[in-house]
């Protein structure tokens, strides 16, 4: 039977620091999964929260000279004020010191006592205060701990054990047979090797003259819970376990969302616990891997731990998620530096995808002032095949959370659509009266190959895919996205609306450190007569770094302030240009729309009058006028001047 129902958590985050990118990774991921699956036509519950007992909260909260509630309070409220920040609708924000949580740990707790699983012994081993856990001799690296590099000692202590031993024959042919159960496939048979060793059973308390800040056993008060067993019975506490409708209606059909480091607690412990429980198993588990910084772990020691926030705040928010769920392949590690996410903007978002909903907008604008022509009556103009292939593509990718191929499919569809402009050169179709209707068409075609775009974009960019909406005249759904079943059929953009001229989606990013090369020299005083000063010669290579294109003028507007500076945007074929030129003297905005130019492409950014510049017009100059240069003849921008 069709699943109608699908739960989304993210791992309980410890509230010892306060969240980082990776945190903010796993959200954002585990939000995207869930809005995948709301257009899919489920009923989704998105959980996320803060694991808040242990010895390392109650270090912090010393640190702080604060109680561990007070210092859990202050932390858990950052994790969850993060979440509108990052755009994440999640449904739940639990913390497990919630009280209903406290009483289902120990309903579980007592569920699985009764049954026989959990039994009191004393164990002696080597235990690392820092980790706050015992360690398996194989385990260590120089008989150290691997995390803080100091001997552990040997303590001797009573405890709680949980027979996980006993269900190990059971979890492994459970693993097997449910082929989905752990993704991807490396994590899988990460954890099926580590079952080929025999399992030992769990530890799950620690004495209270040791730690008090936990769970207190129901079955003994003088221990609590330790870290697994409160932690993960958090994933059905939020839902109201035992007999709430939430817990029914969306346990078991459960995908939990976690990095590589919480594997096994995840893929071992907690099926565990649930069989032992009598409880049914979750559908699956998401593993993906690390965020390093510049190729370092993220630690405070290097001092590289990056703040969401202040990333969202240079980049924007649905750049940010653009970034994370396009350049990490979801199961292995990831490095975030600058340029790479600059870059990622740069291409990807400001050329790719705004270039082409501004080319798209701007030419409706230019050929019929905005007003939709209409369906696409020409079947050899649609762009309908690779929309459908592009559709297929991406559900096939987002129903195995494979984000960065549904999100590279979706950019497949949109190089497409770029080459369907210089194929069908609406330039040129504009030019022939008796080709106004094609041009109608092959607008109409990109408008919807926009509108099939926006949709596909939702889970990652919902922002950006409302603004491409509205953009294109949409009545947009009750619920702010279109389902995956009323993307098609094609042409549902209206007739006869007139749309406004389009927006930058996505202004391009300056790199840092940039020196504005375009007024450097405008300020030479020259002598009278003027005589072009002969400059220093330079070898054919020196002039062949100098990218010259053909550029047609979209748009042109003044730039208050300056009596001279145009802001033209500049179609160059595969992109659209923003320059500042210095033309407003000889040149009306409205006189330049259309005109054919030189433009020097691979002019570094610079920044004039606080407006981005990313190239050059090139002008002649004649009585103290520029007189722009053209050619005789017509034809598509973005070619190579020679
Ligand atoms: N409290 C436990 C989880 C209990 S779940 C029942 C815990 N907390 S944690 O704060 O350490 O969070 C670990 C999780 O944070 C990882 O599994 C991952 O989701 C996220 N990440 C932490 N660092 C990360 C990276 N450097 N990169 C990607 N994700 C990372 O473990």
């Amino acid at each position: 039977m069709e699943k109608q129902h699908q739960f989304f958590t993210t791992p309980i985050y410890y509230v010892n620091a306060k969240p980082h990118l990776g945190h903010a990774y796993t959200s954002i991921a585990a939000d995207v999964a869930t809005r995948y699956k709301r257009m899919d036509n489920l009923d989704t519950y998105f959980l996320t929260g803060t694991d808040e007992h242990g010895d390392k909260i109650v270090q912090a909260a010393e640190k702080e000279n604060t109680s561990p509630k007070a210092y859990a309070d202050r932390i858990s409220r950052l994790f969850k004020d993060l979440l509108p920040l990052l755009h994440i609708e999640n449904d739940q924000f639990i913390r497990t010191t919630d009280t209903d949580h406290i009483k289902v740990v120990q309903a579980i707790l007592t569920k699985i006592h009764d049954s026989g699983d959990i039994y009191f012994s004393s164990y002696e081993g080597i235990y690392c205060f820092g980790c706050e856990r015992f360690y398996q001799e194989r385990e260590l690296v120089d008989g150290k701990c691997p995390d803080h590099g100091v001997e552990p000692q040997v303590i001797k202590e009573s405890n709680y054990f949980f027979k996980m031993s006993k269900y190990q024959d059971w979890l492994i042919d459970h693993i097997k047979s449910n082929p989905d159960f752990i993704r991807p496939e490396q994590y899988k048979n990460e954890i099926l090797s580590f079952l080929k060793e025999p399992l030992e059973d769990l530890c799950i308390s620690r004495p209270k003259s040791r730690l008090t800040w936990g769970i207190t056993l129901p079955f003994d008060q003088d221990y609590v819970t330790y870290v697994w067993f409160d932690a993960l019975v958090n994933y059905i506490s939020a839902l109201g376990y035992p007999d709430k409708n939430k817990f029914k209606k969306f346990w078991p059909s459960t995908r939990h969302f976690v990095a590589k480091d919480i594997i096994k607690p995840h893929g071992i412990y907690w099926p565990i616990m649930l069989k032992a429980a009598g409880l049914p198993i979750y559908d699956g588990l998401n593993v993906h891997g690390f965020w390093n910084i510049k190729g370092s772990k993220m630690s405070k020691s290097i001092g590289n731990v990056t703040d969401p926030i202040e990333v969202t705040q240079e980049f924007g928010v649905d750049q940010f998620r653009y970034f994370l769920m396009r350049e990490m392949v979801f199961g292995l590690d990831a490095n975030f530096t600058e340029d790479v996410i600059v870059s990622r903007i740069n291409s990807d978002l400001a050329n790719d995808l705004g270039n082409l909903v501004s080319r798209v907008l701007s030419m409706n604008h230019r050929y019929f002032n905005g007003k939709v022509m209409g369906a696409a009556t020409l079947v050899e103009y649609s762009l309908e095949t690779d929309a459908v292939k592009a559709i297929d593509a991406f559900k096939g990718a987002m129903e195995i959370c494979q984000f960065h191929k549904g999100l590279a499919s979706t950019w497949t569809f949109i190089s497409a659509m770029n080459k369907y402009i210089d194929t069908h050169e609406p330039w040129s179709l504009a030019k022939d009266e008796s080709k106004e209707s094609t041009l109608g068409t092959v607008l109409y075609n990109l408008m919807e190959g926009l509108r099939v775009v926006s949709c596909l974009i939702y889970p990652v960019m919902p922002e950006t895919s409302r603004k491409i909406q509205l953009a294109l005249g949409l009545d947009l759904p009750a619920r702010g996205f279109f389902k995956l079943d009323q993307i098609l059929p094609w042409g549902q953009i209206k007739k006869d609306v007139c749309l406004d001229k389009p927006e930058i989606l996505f202004p391009r990013i300056e790199i840092k450190n940039q020196v504005p090369t375009q007024t450097k020299n405008a300020a030479i005083k020259r002598e009278k007569p003027f005589k072009p000063p002969l400059k220093e010669e330079i070898t054919f290579d020196d002039f062949s770094k100098i990218d010259l294109r053909t550029g047609t003028i979209l748009s042109a507007e003044k730039i208050e302030k300056s009596n001279k500076l145009l802001k033209l945007m500049v179609d160059l074929g595969p992109e659209t240009r923003q320059v500042i030129a210095g033309i407003g003297k000889n040149y009306a905005p409205d006189d330049l729309i259309g005109k054919q130019v030189i433009v020097v492409a691979n002019l570094k950014e610079a920044r004039i009058m606080g407006e981005t510049s990313q190239g050059m017009i090139l002008a002649a100059t004649h009585k103290k006028k520029l007189i722009l240069s053209g050619f005789d003849k017509e034809f598509s921008p973005g070619n190579p001047v020679k």
